[in-house]
């Protein structure tokens, strides 16, 4: 390679160190030259850590996102094919509002190609949800990613090795390197892999609160300000909506318990804090009105939308009535209030760990996870309870686990 003095990696990192702006063509480099494997872990780590600490400009964000993105393939559709719509959500307890929005956004006619995580930490994955629906594939080829949605409309699958290679890998070392909360990398990294998808509209939910990867409102803000500035000067229109998470989305955590909570809020029987997300986000990218949303959610076309999505990747329909069978737990614990008054607190962060030591989330990304067990009939707050009555029920693989996760959960309960 001819000898540069621009794009002398150490010279990139030493710029970045100091508060400088990194070039498009040189944040091109960087990626390209990482993705390659010839360019050391140590270096971009270096680069990721002065990025973390000094931040990058709109233009910065928007040249790592285009790099990211051109490192891999990227979905492409027919000319005159509907539009593609989508959400990202920045994770949390019981979040499981992409199983009810993909199909409910596919019966107003545009088209949802939805690429989802798997779980890691206390938050739970879509791919993990959805795969607790015996035989249903998440890793489809580009060619059956094409196919279900021409015949459906949407279809949720798994980040394929070849949509932005350089995110999958610089994600693996921020995890190691201390630089997963910077807002550029976090924005680049969500955007790259949503615009793979060949968007024209994408809402974002963007989570804070005790059981958010953003604490605070002031973080969840500047984030949001992050992605839709990066959106917009990329094409896109992303627009946000900023939510609490410091209760569980819903009244279920764990993998199988909230596909069951998703069928029964895809059969128009809430629960209404979970349906109200569901609303407010698909009216952002959608082209029907609320009302006809609900009515699309009440009258059961998203439940059949998603019954036939199912089918269409493996499943079969008639088991998403018979799960809380094919997933039994063989220990329901009820947790009871131990005094009755106003339920102030149920937090999510302590809901989301019990959830994650009964075993229905992973601490690493390589560990196997437990579809049975999780939360159900979680309580919500600012409710009357009584002394004695359920504030949720534990499923658990032993009496052990279940009294563990109690003791986790009651840490998290106010009751006043
Ligand atoms: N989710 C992602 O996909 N990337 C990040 O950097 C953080 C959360």
């Amino acid at each position: 390679m001819r000898f540069d003095a621009g794009m002398h990696i150490p010279t990139l990192i030493e710029r970045k160190r100091d508060g400088g702006e990194l070039l498009p063509e040189e944040i091109q480099h960087v990626i390209t030259t990482f993705t390659a494997g010839d360019m050391p872990d140590y270096q971009m780590s270096a680069l990721a850590m002065a990025i973390l600490l000094r931040g990058m400009t709109t233009q910065e964000t928007s040249a790592l996102t285009l790099a990211m993105l051109r490192s891999g393939r990227t979905l492409e559709w027919p000319q005159h094919a509907p539009m593609r719509v989508d959400k990202h959500s920045t994770g949390g307890i019981g979040d499981k509002t992409s199983l009810i929005i993909a199909p409910l956004l596919a019966c107003d006619g545009v088209w949802v190609p939805m690429i989802s995580g798997r779980g890691l930490g206390i938050t739970g994955g879509t791919l993990d949800k959805l795969e607790s629906i015996p035989g249903f594939r998440t890793r489809l080829s580009e060619a059956e990613i094409h196919q279900v949605i021409e015949r459906i409309g949407c279809v949720m699958v798994g980040q394929t090795d070849n949509i932005c290679p350089a995110d999958k890998k610089l994600y693996a070392l921020r995890d190691v390197t201390g630089t997963v909360p910077s807002v550029p990398l976090i924005t680049a990294s969500i955007l790259s892999k949503k615009l793979a998808e060949g968007l024209d509209r994408l809402v974002l939910d963007v989570k804070h609160g005790s059981g958010a990867f953003m604490k605070t409102e002031a973080a969840a803000h500047e984030l949001a300000q992050s992605m839709v500035a990066t959106g917009r000067t990329l094409g896109v229109r992303a627009g946000v909506r900023l939510s609490r998470m410091d209760e569980p989305t819903g009244e279920a955590a764990g993998n199988a318990l909230e596909v069951i909570e998703a069928v029964r809020c895809l059969r128009g029987e809430g629960p209404q804090d979970l349906e109200d997300i569901v609303i407010d986000l698909c009216a952002a990218v959608s082209i029907s009105s609320r009302e006809q949303l609900h009515q699309l959610l009440h009258s059961g076309a998203a439940w059949e939308k998603f019954q036939a999505m199912v089918a269409a990747q493996g499943g079969r329909p008639a088991d998403l009535l018979r799960l809380a069978d094919i997933h039994a737990a063989p220990v329901i614990h009820e947790l009871r209030a131990d005094r009755s008054g106003r339920l102030m607190k149920m937090d999510a962060r302590a809901v989301g760990q019990a959830v994650l030591e009964l075993g229905a989330g992973r601490a690493r990304a390589a560990d196997s996870i437990d579809f049975a067990v999780g939360c159900d009939q979680i309580a919500k707050t600012g409710r009357e309870v009584a002394f004695g009555e359920t504030l949720l029920r534990i499923h658990a693989r032993s009496h052990s686990a279940a009294e563990q996760a109690a003791h986790t959960i009651r840490s998290g309960i106010q009751i006043e």
